[in-house]
C-alpha cells in the first residue's frame, strides 16, 4: 500500500520547511489526494513541466467560487496568469512590450540608486534587518516608479499589497476578512483614479503605455487594464521581495558561498538562479484538469486541482545532482522558479535585476555581514504559495 501524503499547505510547520514533506511526492508519480476536492500533486520536474507546457488539457483559471472571485483584488475581470488562450495570448501580447530585457535594463541606475538610498538608512542605524530595511522596500518602490506613482507612497502600496496577498491564505469556502476587503477596494480605487490621470495626461510610465497598447486594433478594456496594474503590484512585489530575503537567509547560513560571492561578483547571475532553484518565492501553482489525462503514470481525472509543485521539481535528483545544497557555483541548468510554457513570469528580467543589485549592494557596503541569531527559530509569512520570511535580522559589524 502507497505511504500516507503529508501535505497541509495551511500548516505553519508544513509551511515553515516544505522541503523535507516533497521527498515522498518527488519519489513517485503524482498523487491524488482529497484536499477540499479531488487534489492531484505533480512534484517531480518531469511531471511539473509536462503539465505546465499543456494548456490544452491544464487550465489556469481559477477554481474558487464566484463570490471569492468577485471579493478578490481583480473583481472577476480576467488577468492573464488566471486565463487560458485565446485571452491569455492576447492580454500577454499587448502588454509583453512593455517587459522587454531593454526596458528593464533602463530601470538599472535608478534600482542602484534606490538600493543605495536604503542602505545609507541602514548604516546610519547601525543595524540590519534584512526584511524591514530592503527586501520589502525595494521591489514595491521599483514598481510603483515604474506604474509611475511616487515612490514615498510605497509603505501604503505595500500595505495594500500585504493585505490582498494575506487573502490568499484563507480557506477554501471561507469568507474574506474586512481589512482585506477594505483594502482591496483602496488599491482599486487608488489604481482606476490613476488610470483616469493617465488617459487625459498621458506620461512616460507604464500605465499610460498600457492605456496606450494597442495591437491588430485591439487594446486593453478598462477593467482588464485595472486588474493588470493589480496584479504587477501583487505578482512583481512579494515575489521579489522573498527573492531578496530567502537569498541573504541561504546566503548567511553558508558563509563561505557569501565570502565566494563577495570576492567574485561575476557569480551574481549564477547565485540568482540557484537562490531561486534552491528556496524559491513561488512554493507551487495550481491548475485544473479540462479532461482525463495522465501524467508520468498517474491518471488525473477532467476537472481535478492541480498543485503544481514548482519547488518540489527544483529540488528533484533526476534533474539537479545533490539537489539540497547550496552552491552558486553549480552549472546553470533550468529551473522552475519562474514556472514554464505560456505562462513562464513576464517579470523575471526586472526580478533577476532587482535581486541581483539588493544582494550585491549588501555584500559590498557591509564586508562582515553575517546572521545575527543563526540558530533562532524562524517566521515565515502566511502564505504556502509565496515563501517569505517575516523578519531577518543581520548583524553588520
Ligand atoms: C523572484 C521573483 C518572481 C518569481 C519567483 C515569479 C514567479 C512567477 C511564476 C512561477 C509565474 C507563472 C505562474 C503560473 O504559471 O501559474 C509567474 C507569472 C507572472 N509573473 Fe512573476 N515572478 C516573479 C517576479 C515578477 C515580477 C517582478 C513581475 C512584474 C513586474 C511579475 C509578473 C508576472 C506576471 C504578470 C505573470 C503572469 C504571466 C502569464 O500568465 O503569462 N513577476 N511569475
Amino acid at each position: 500500500m502507497a505511504a500516507e501524503i503529508n501535505f497541509n499547505p495551511w500548516d505553519p510547520s508544513f509551511r515553515a520547511f516544505p522541503y523535507p514533506f516533497y521527498k515522498q511526492l518527488i519519489a513517485g508519480p503524482p498523487r491524488l489526494i482529497d484536499l477540499f476536492g479531488p487534489t492531484a500533486l505533480i512534484a517531480r520536474f518531469a511531471d511539473v513541466t509536462a503539465v505546465l507546457k499543456d494548456q490544452q488539457r491544464f487550465s489556469s483559471t481559477q477554481l474558487r467560487s464566484p463570490d471569492m472571485v468577485a471579493e478578490g483584488p481583480f473583481a472577476g475581470a480576467t488577468t492573464m496568469l488566471f486565463a487560458d488562450p485565446p485571452v491569455h495570448t492576447r492580454l500577454r501580447r499587448l502588454v509583453s512590450r512593455d517587459f522587454t530585457p531593454r526596458r528593464i535594463r533602463e530601470m538599472e541606475p535608478r534600482i542602484r540608486e534606490i538600493a543605495a538610498k536604503l542602505l545609507d538608512d541602514v548604516e546610519r542605524k547601525g543595524e540590519l534587518e534584512v526584511m524591514a530595511d530592503v527586501a520589502n522596500a525595494l521591489p514595491v518602490m521599483v514598481i510603483a516608479e515604474m506604474l509611475g506613482i511616487p515612490s514615498e507612497l510605497y509603505s501604503q502600496f505595500k500595505h495594500w499589497s500585504d493585505a490582498v496577498i494575506s487573502g490568499g491564505a484563507v480557506l477554501p469556502g471561507m469568507p474574506l476578512p474586512e481589512d482585506v476587503k477594505q483594502a482591496t477596494n483602496e488599491l482599486r480605487s487608488y489604481l482606476a483614479e490613476q488610470i483616469v490621470l493617465r488617459r487625459s495626461a498621458p506620461g512616460a510610465d507604464l500605465i499610460s503605455a498600457l492605456v496606450a497598447a494597442h495591437d491588430d486594433g485591439e487594446s486593453l478594456a478598462a477593467d482588464e487594464l485595472l486588474a493588470f496594474a493589480v496584479l504587477l503590484l501583487l505578482a512583481g512585489n512579494e515575489t521579489t521581495t522573498n527573492l531578496i530575503g530567502n537569498g541573504m537567509l541561504a546566503l548567511g547560513r553558508n558563509p563561505a558561498q557569501m565570502d565566494l560571492l563577495r570576492r567574485s561578483p561575476e557569480l551574481m547571475p549564477r547565485a540568482i538562479e540557484e537562490i531561486l532553484r534552491f528556496d524559491g518565492p513561488v512554493q507551487s501553482t495550481t491548475r485544473r484538469a479540462l479532461v482525463d489525462a495522465d501524467v508520468g503514470g498517474t491518471m488525473i481525472a477532467a476537472g481535478t486541482g492541480c498543485f503544481v509543485i514548482l519547488a518540489a521539481a527544483n529540488h528533484d535528483p533526476a534533474q539537479f545532482d545533490d539537489p539540497d545544497r547550496f552552491d552558486i557555483t553549480r552549472e546553470p541548468k533550468d529551473h522552475v522558479a519562474f514556472g514554464d510554457g505560456i505562462h513562464f513570469c513576464i517579470g523575471a528580467p526586472l526580478a533577476r535585476l532587482e535581486g541581483a543589485i539588493a544582494i550585491g549592494a549588501m555584500l559590498d557596503r557591509f564586508p562582515r555581514l553575517r546572521l545575527k541569531n543563526p540558530d533562532a527559530p524562524l517566521a515565515y509569512k502566511g502564505s504556502y504559495f509565496l515563501r517569505g520570511l517575516a523578519g531577518l535580522p543581520m548583524s553588520i559589524d
